[in-house]
């Protein structure tokens, strides 16, 4: 489905991306974790039309169903954002406009694509959300932002997202503003996502813990690098990069992701098998 291939980015003269390569195929997560300023955010950016001014892809491909992304202009990426591939940042606020309730964000976000009445819209949200398990919809839509907590505003901007059922779904530290118990619900809301709709998605963490709670595929960003890339269960335990270790070290326990350590995890006696038993 997406295949990106090569892919370098620079900010002016300074290359924050170098070479990467990786792919998502239909339904997968794809979870990309690295330090900050290793440049995840960059990549994801790049790949959605949405670098700054001053960042330019310097080479690489990056095709989706057929067509390279890096190569696409404007008007087309404008039309294929929103329908085929949504994007979620960090900040809730990023995608909510503080000034409308979150109905009228939904609203407009799905008639840009659809001729449908707010009543529809409306109607179509509350079952939405409800799907993803939001608990009281329609108090959701009739409330400003401001009037929800972080994670809820996260969870509604997620829904919102794949309001037009994007294929890909592009997330960019989706949790990372959000407290621990916070973040569980909105990795739910991401992996019911993709159960019910079979949407792909590439998520960005600097939180392996994240990572290894969603994703089925795992790259790891090193400097502008992805030092690794594999299948979850290969990359955490049989790591081949020594940072791919370290961050694995990190995780406190990979609980619900189907990866608690057989031996040594729970009683503390790991270390021979590796970093915490993994
Ligand atoms: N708009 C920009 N202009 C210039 N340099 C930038 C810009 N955005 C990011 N950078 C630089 O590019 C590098 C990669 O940044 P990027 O935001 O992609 O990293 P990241 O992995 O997403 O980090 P974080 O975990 O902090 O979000 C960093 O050195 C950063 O300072
Ligand atoms: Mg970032």
């Amino acid at each position: 489905m997406l295949k990106v291939k090569n892919l370098s980015v620079a900010y002016g003269r300074i290359q924050v991306v170098r070479g990467a390569s990786f792919f998502v195929e239909p339904g997968q997560i794809v979870g990309i974790v690295g330090e900050s300023g290793s440049g995840k955010s960059t990549m994801l950016k790049s790949l959605a039309g949405l670098l700054e001014k001053h960042g330019q892809v310097m080479g690489g491909e990056a095709f989706y169903e057929g067509e390279d992304l890096l190569k696409l202009s404007e008007k087309r990426l404008r039309k294929l954002r929103g329908k085929e591939i949504a994007v979620v940042f960090q900040h809730p606020e990023l995608s909510l406009d503080p000034l409308w309730k979150i109905g009228k964000t939904y609203y407009e976000s799905v008639r840009i694509h659809r001729l449908l009445s707010r009543k529809e819209a409306d109607a179509e949200a509350e079952k939405l959300f409800e799907g993803l398990h939001l608990e009281n919809p329609r108090r959701i839509l009739e409330s400003y932002p401001f009037e929800l907590s972080g994670g809820m505003c996260q969870r509604a901007a997620i829904a919102i997202a794949i309001a037009n059922s994007p294929r890909l779904l592009l997330a960019d530290e989706p949790t990372s503003a959000l407290d621990v118990t916070i973040q569980k619900q909105v990795i739910d809301t991401m992996l019911e996502l993709r159960k019910q709709f079979g949407t792909s998605i590439v998520v960005v963490s600097h939180n392996m813990g994240v990572i290894a709670a969603m994703a089925d595929l795992v790259g790891v960003m090193k400097q502008g690098e992805l030092v690794e890339w594999g299948r979850k269960e290969q990359v955490l335990y049989n790591p081949k990069h020594p940072y791919t270790r370290e961050l694995i070290c990190a995780i406190p326990k990979i609980r619900g992701s189907g990866l608690e350590a057989k031996k040594g995890m729970e009683d503390g006696s790991a270390g021979k098998e590796g970093p915490h038993g993994i």
